[in-house]
């Protein structure tokens, strides 16, 4: 058996993609590599600078300029790897609510996305790694050989990501979080560049009534059969 060098994990916020891709990850000895927080740690730069995040110009060159760091956890607070933005540690600044709001629109954007894109492709190329977003398998790296597409309907991502945000002691309640799944969604998958999608050659997995363990252990199967 050969495990695949690259693992590409597809699906919508809240879809577990992060949790399973961490584990399947370091189980694998791979990097695992959420691209998530890349368009997170722009979203955050254009927050604390004046540009409106409607300014796709100004929003672009933001993200061109910016230096985006993602190493190893340096700290054992519950985080899976350190997020820098130009050397300031906002690993959990990037999770703010503000973030969550605007980062579908600020990773619409055609520009934002180029950059963001070749800065992703270049560590995915290396290999042994197990990358998490939202156009891995489409766009990013296409040729990565085991694709896979987490699903989940939107009332269980919605639980789930109340007991993430909860569990972080902040104050949320389901339909807030709910209506900003649906907001999220609906951008994500309508943008014209990249959008979310199904590629022909993922294996589609709904994992509503999958415990974490259980849909780790479809993935694993998945990579013995590649
Ligand atoms: O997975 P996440 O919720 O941390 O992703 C944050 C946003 O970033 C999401 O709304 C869409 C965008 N994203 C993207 O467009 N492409 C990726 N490869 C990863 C995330």
């Amino acid at each position: 058996m050969k495990t695949p060098n690259i693992i590409a994990i597809d699906g919508p916020a809240a879809s577990g993609k992060s949790t399973v891709g961490a584990i399947l990850a370091r189980d694998l000895g791979y990097l695992f590599f959420d691209t998530g927080v890349m368009y997170r740690a722009v979203t955050l730069a254009v927050i604390n600078s004046d540009i409106p995040i409607k300014d796709e110009v100004k929003v672009t060159h933001l993200a061109e300029t910016i230096r985006i760091d993602v190493n190893p956890p340096s700290l054992d607070d519950g985080r899976a790897y350190d997020v820098f933005l130009d050397g300031c540690d906002v690993t959990w600044d990037i999770r703010l609510p503000e973030v969550n709001y605007s980062v579908s629109p600020v990773s619409a954007y055609r520009g934002v996305r180029l950059a963001m894109t070749q800065q992703q492709r270049r560590i995915g190329m290396r290999g042994n790694v197990v990358m998490v977003g939202r156009d891995i398998g489409s766009v990013v790296c296409p040729e990565a050989e085991l694709k896979i597409y987490l699903d989940a309907s939107i009332e269980e991502r919605a639980r789930r990501r109340l007991i993430e945000v909860q569990g972080r002691g902040e104050e949320v309640d389901y339909k807030e979080t709910l209506d900003s799944l649906i907001m999220r969604d609906r951008i994500d998958s309508t943008r014209t560049i990249a959008p979310l999608k199904i590629t022909e050659d993922a294996v589609v997995i709904n994992t509503d009534k999958l415990s974490i363990e259980e849909v780790v252990m479809k993935v694993k199967e998945l990579i013995e059969d590649v």
